[in-house]
């Protein structure tokens, strides 16, 4: 069988969207929820195609609690991963997902204007970029 080429349009991508919802579904079943029982999976990409994973961890203050796409981002911060091009938000809730305030700051801090794929656990999606949700920023540029 003749081999597939990956096209090039795909360089920035290197891994499907596919991979990286199933990584935030899995990831979802690690949450740390025991207070609002609201399980949230996160998966980031990096340029090189590395997938890393969050899940909200919960706190008993309620306010120490860091939520699914912090935890994705500050780890693959820390294993050295600088670039990225897509995000996946997994939760059971019809209405999609966003990302909260705080997170969508952290998420342009570290990603810019990066693509997002919001899921459910019917297999709904939504892919947008994070302008849409984030459309005036207060960044680097100001400082
Ligand atoms: N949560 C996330 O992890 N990500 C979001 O985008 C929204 C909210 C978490 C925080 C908390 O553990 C629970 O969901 C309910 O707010």
């Amino acid at each position: 069988m003749a081999q597939m080429r990956r096209p090039t349009s795909n360089i920035q991508h290197p891994t499907s969207g596919a991979a990286l919802i199933e990584a935030a579904l899995a990831v979802r079943h690690n949450a740390h929820a025991p207070f609002s029982r609201f399980q949230v999976g996160a998966a980031i990409e990096d340029s090189s195609g590395r997938i890393h994973t969050g899940c909200n961890v919960e706190n008993v203050t309620y306010g120490l609690t860091v939520c699914a796409e912090r935890v994705a981002v500050f780890k693959a911060i820390s294993e050295g991963a600088r670039k990225f091009t897509r995000v996946a938000v997994a939760a059971d809730t019809d209405e999609l997902t966003p990302p909260c305030g705080a997170c969508r700051q952290i998420l342009w801090e570290f990603c810019g204007d990066v693509e997002l794929i919001l899921v459910n656990l019917r297999g709904k999606t939504e892919t947008l970029r994070l302008k849409d949700l984030f459309p005036r920023p207060f960044d680097a540029s100001f400082l």
